[in-house]
């Protein structure tokens, strides 16, 4: 098998532009394969549409949700909340032949392989603390005095559970079972919407927003999960770090007044592994 496996985030479908840029991702060969590691968009039949574009392009798709793609937006006539949101975004992914977090992890046999492709949804259980405090009431007190408050609050149920902590630690159990049953002779691709370290909310404009980034629960998951890479999203920021020896990629497209102030047409997806 040759082609290469490659990755994107952030596609963020409502704005019309970044539907162009959209329009534009294309493989270079026919075994090509691609990440998407969240925030299509917030839309149900949005996400779906565009979904089932890139798989009708590339050889392979492999989803993680982002939080846009679980908030219930007034403007969505699916209003489905929380886990039943996750879970019918599943099964429309089943249907188009797209990999989900529910699936078994698929194997990476082109270049740079084979390796464990892990797409995981994970959340955030606001561990990444607004600076000087220490409790999770503090913190989010924090960024309300800061005016810098995430619109999951308002749009991110987590139903059944009392709250996304709660989800959040649910999802942490059965994905690191999962993960310990992976072979382990393979490294793995670890991708999810939010970081699984902090050291990269630590270049946040607002440092108030990176409660709503990831979980220090994950800190050591790239080297206890053999990740050869990490993929991830959410923070609009795109670039290439290391942790522990570890590359991370951070590969959103981001909102269209981001990635005009970077200048030249956006070249969103990142060539991963090949
Ligand atoms: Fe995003
Ligand atoms: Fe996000």
């Amino acid at each position: 098998m040759t082609g290469a496996l490659y990755a994107v985030s952030d596609l963020h479908v409502s704005y019309a532009e970044n539907r162009a840029v959209v329009d534009g991702l294309r493989p270079e060969t026919a075994d090509d394969w691609l990440i998407v590691a969240g925030d299509v968009g917030e839309v149900f039949a949005d996400v779906e549409r565009t979904l089932r574009l890139l798989r009708d392009r590339f050889a392979r798709v492999v989803w993680a949700p982002g939080n846009h793609e679980l908030w219930t937006h007034p403007n969505d006539p699916v209003t489905l909340r929380g886990v039943a949101r996750y879970d019918a975004l599943v099964a429309m992914c089943r249907e188009l032949g797209v990999l989900t977090p529910e699936d078994d992890y698929p194997v990476w046999r082109g270049e740079g392989g084979p390796v464990t492709v892990a797409p995981l949804f994970l959340l955030y259980d606001y561990s990444f603390r607004a600076p000087g405090t220490t409790t999770k009431e503090e913190s989010l007190r924090a960024a309300y005095d800061a005016g810098v408050v995430c619109t999951d609050e308002m749009m991110l149920h987590p139903d059944p559970y009392p709250d996304r902590e709660s989800w959040c630690a649910a999802r942490l159990e059965v994905t690191r079972r999962r993960l310990e049953a992976t072979d382990p002779a393979l490294p793995t691709v670890l991708i999810t919407h939010w970081p699984l370290v902090r050291q990269p909310t630590e270049v946040l404009w607002f440092p108030e927003f990176a409660q709503w980034c990831g979980t220090d629960r994950t800190a050591d998951w790239h080297v206890r999960h053999r990740a050869a890479v990490a993929v991830y999203g959410h923070l609009h920021i795109p670039r290439t770090t290391h942790y522990d020896g570890v590359r991370f990629e951070e590969v959103s497209l981001g909102y269209p007044r981001e990635w005009r102030r970077r200048g030249g047409e956006p070249a969103p997806m990142k060539r991963i592994l090949g």
